[in-house]
This record gives structure tokens, sequence and C-alpha cells, in this order.
């Protein structure tokens, strides 16, 4: 037996042996560990996918993250909105296709308009799906008292990803003023699991100056912070960004950022076991099979987009963001095809919480 082997076995790996595996080279081998994976999925998920209606409801962001597209320097972003009337009736046809979540998306905005604005679109969100729809946001850091207020109206799942959990690498994504803080977004993420979220976080996978031990050291920051819900995905080269221009050609190759990306997937799914974890669009930006293979190597969870038409284009984090052009129905019509191709089964009309999340529920009762 091999080491691969001897190691896939033991019911609690340690650092060094998600080093290993992470490490691992032979095609053979990474194929034993991307179903190992699945196995430990079936165990404790079952071959279920869960999809959240995912809606980008603006663009404009006040930070100036130095890989993003919609980041506030990039002067050539066309700016949008989705009035509240666009959102709900994005949320509706969510709704009556039997996605039971949404995730709301957009730049990251703390005016006081703004919270309003989220406010009292969660209220209608559950009125007009008569409390059912379980809504998840992705708004970046915000006052304790905002994420509050918001989870006090609906909101029940927050996904903030702290994009790599070295703060040295952290800073060389970000500009280094007080806006851009790893500390403040791990006091954000203390945050809502204090409120009572269910929490998500993720890093990016291929950055400059990153390693396998980083890597390794994200999944055990998974495992410190006692996430329940995980997104991560390649890092994507954006032509009009700082990192974008300066790392042009010396980003790790395509192959090898889809191959780590799917190796966390799967490390994720074996060393934590009953989290939820997406197949995210930047794996499928990198390979048009990406998702399916994500599912695979042991993800759960799918996020279509259902940002209307008009606005997908402009909702640009990185070059070439697949599904631009697709609506939503045929997204939705092309997802379903992948999940059943990889023997996989879709839950409609149930929110698929965490399992992780759920179990911590239970031992409070
Ligand atoms: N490549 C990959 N992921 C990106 N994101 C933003 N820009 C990029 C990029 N260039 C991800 C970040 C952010 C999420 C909204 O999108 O992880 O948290
Ligand atoms: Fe804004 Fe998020 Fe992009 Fe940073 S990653 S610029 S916070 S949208």
């Amino acid at each position: 037996m091999n080491n691969i082997e001897e190691i896939l076995k033991k019911k609690k790996l340690t650092k060094e042996d998600l080093l290993i595996l992470i490490n691992t080279e032979k095609a053979e081998d990474i194929d034993r560990i991307y179903r190992k994976a699945y196995e430990v999925k079936l165990e404790n998920i079952g071959n279920k996918v869960y999809y959240r209606g995912l809606i980008e409801i603006g663009n404009k962001c006040i930070k100036n993250c130095l890989y993003c597209g919609i980041r506030r320097e990039n002067k050539k972003i066309e700016f949008f909105e989705m009035t509240r009337e666009e959102i709900l009736e994005s949320a509706k046809w969510i709704y009556e296709n039997g996605f039971a979540s949404i995730a709301l998306q957009a730049g990251e905005r703390k005016d006081e308009d703004f919270v309003n604005f989220i406010e009292e679109l969660l209220i209608d969100i559950k009125k007009i799906s008569n409390n059912k729809l379980g809504v998840t946001l992705s708004l970046g850091e915000q006052t304790y008292e905002t994420y509050k207020r918001w989870y006090d109206v609906g909101a029940h799942r927050y996904l903030l990803r702290i994009e790599s959990s070295n703060k040295d690498i952290y800073n060389t994504l970000h500009p280094s003023d007080p806006l851009h803080n790893h500390d403040t977004r791990i006091e954000c993420l203390m945050d809502l699991r204090k409120i009572g979220y269910q929490v998500g976080t993720g890093v990016m996978i291929g950055l400059p100056g990153q390693t396998t031990n980083d890597l390794v050291d994200d999944i055990l920051f998974y495992e410190k912070m006692d996430i329940d819900m995980i997104g991560m995905g390649p890092y994507i080269l954006h032509d009009d960004t700082p990192m974008g221009i300066k790392y042009k050609n010396e980003v790790i190759s395509v192959e090898k950022r889809v191959e780590l990306g799917l190796k966390m997937i799967a490390l994720t799914r074996i060393y934590l076991k009953d989290v939820n974890i997406a197949a995210t669009t930047a794996l499928q930006g990198l390979d048009p099979m990406g998702r399916e293979k994500g599912l695979k190597a042991g993800a759960n969870i799918l996020m279509p987009t259902a940002t209307i038409e008009e606005h997908k284009a402009k909702y640009q984090l990185y070059n070439d963001k697949p599904g631009i052009s697709d609506n939503a129905r045929e997204s939705k019509e092309y997802l379903d095809r992948s999940v059943k191709a990889v023997g996989d089964q879709i839950i409609y009309d149930d929110w698929g919480d965490s399992p992780h999340f759920r179990k911590k529920k239970m031992e409070e009762i």
C-alpha cells in the first residue's frame, strides 16, 4: 500500500498529511484523493447538490482590492444597480423554479441608504416567498449592527472570503490602508458567528507567492474559525487591475490552478467532512468542466447566476467570466444536465443548510 492510501485511511489527518496530499503529483494518486473526497461527501451529505440562485445586485464598491475587476479605481466599469423590483422579480423566478435559496452579492457599500435598501429588500423577499426562500448575503465587511439588522429580517447565511489566511499574502492583494485590513475581516467573521449566521468564507487559489503550505493553512483556518460553508476558487487575472497587469506572465498555469482548486475542494471535504462546499464559477472560468469536476471532488453547492441579462457583463470580477451571456433559464438547464452526468441529484425546495451548522444547533438544544 502506498503512502497516500495509508493517509486516506486515517480518521483525522495531520497538517503533514494534508501537505503530502496537496503536493501529490501522480495523476492516479490525485484521482484517488478525489474519489476519497467523493466518498466522504456521500457519507456526510449524500449525492446531493443544492442550488443557490446568485443575484449580483450592484457593482459599486468602496474597496480597491488589487485583483478585482470592480475595484473602486477601475475607471472602465460601467456602473449598474438593480432596482428593488428587478431583484424581487429575479428572486421570484428563483423561488418559483424550486431553488430554495438565493444569494445576494454586490460590491461593498456601507452607506445608510444601502443598509436600509437591503433591510427593506429582505423583508420583501420573505414576503413574496411566504417566508420560505433562504437568503445568503455576500455584501462584504459591515458593522455588527448592520449584520444584526439584516439577520433580524431574515438573512441567515453570510459569505465573506478571507481571500488568504496568510496576512502577508492578504497584504499583497490589497492596498495598505485601514479599509483593507486582515484583522477586521476576521473580526467580521466572528461577529457573524456571534449573531447566529451560518458563516461562509474562502480563499483564492494559485495567487502569486502562495505556497501549498499556505493553502493547507487555509484549510486549518476554516477549522479554527468553525466555518460552515466554503466558496473558494482559482485566482483569475483581470486585465484592468494592478495584479492583472503585474503578474500577466507570472501566474502559475491554468491547468495547475484548476488542479490546485480541485485538490483544495477534495482536501477540505476529507478534512472537514460535513461543511457545504461550492464548486465556484471561477473554477468553471478556467475549465469548462470545472464545476462538474468540483462536484466529483467533493463539492455539494452550485451557485448559478440569476442576475438579469442586461447587467451580467458588468459584473466582471475577472477576465472571461463564464455564463455572462446566458440567461438564468439556460444556466439552470445546463447545470441540471451537468449534475446528473456526475451522478449527483439536485435537491429542490430545501434550504440545504450545512450539516455542520445543523449539528451545532442540535447540540445547543
Ligand atoms: N479571480 C478570482 N476570484 C476573484 N474574486 C474577485 N476577483 C477575483 C479574481 N480576479 C473573488 C474574491 C471575492 C469574490 C467576490 O470574488 O474571492 O471575495
Ligand atoms: Fe470590492 Fe469585493 Fe472586488 Fe474587493 S473583491 S474590490 S471588496 S467587490
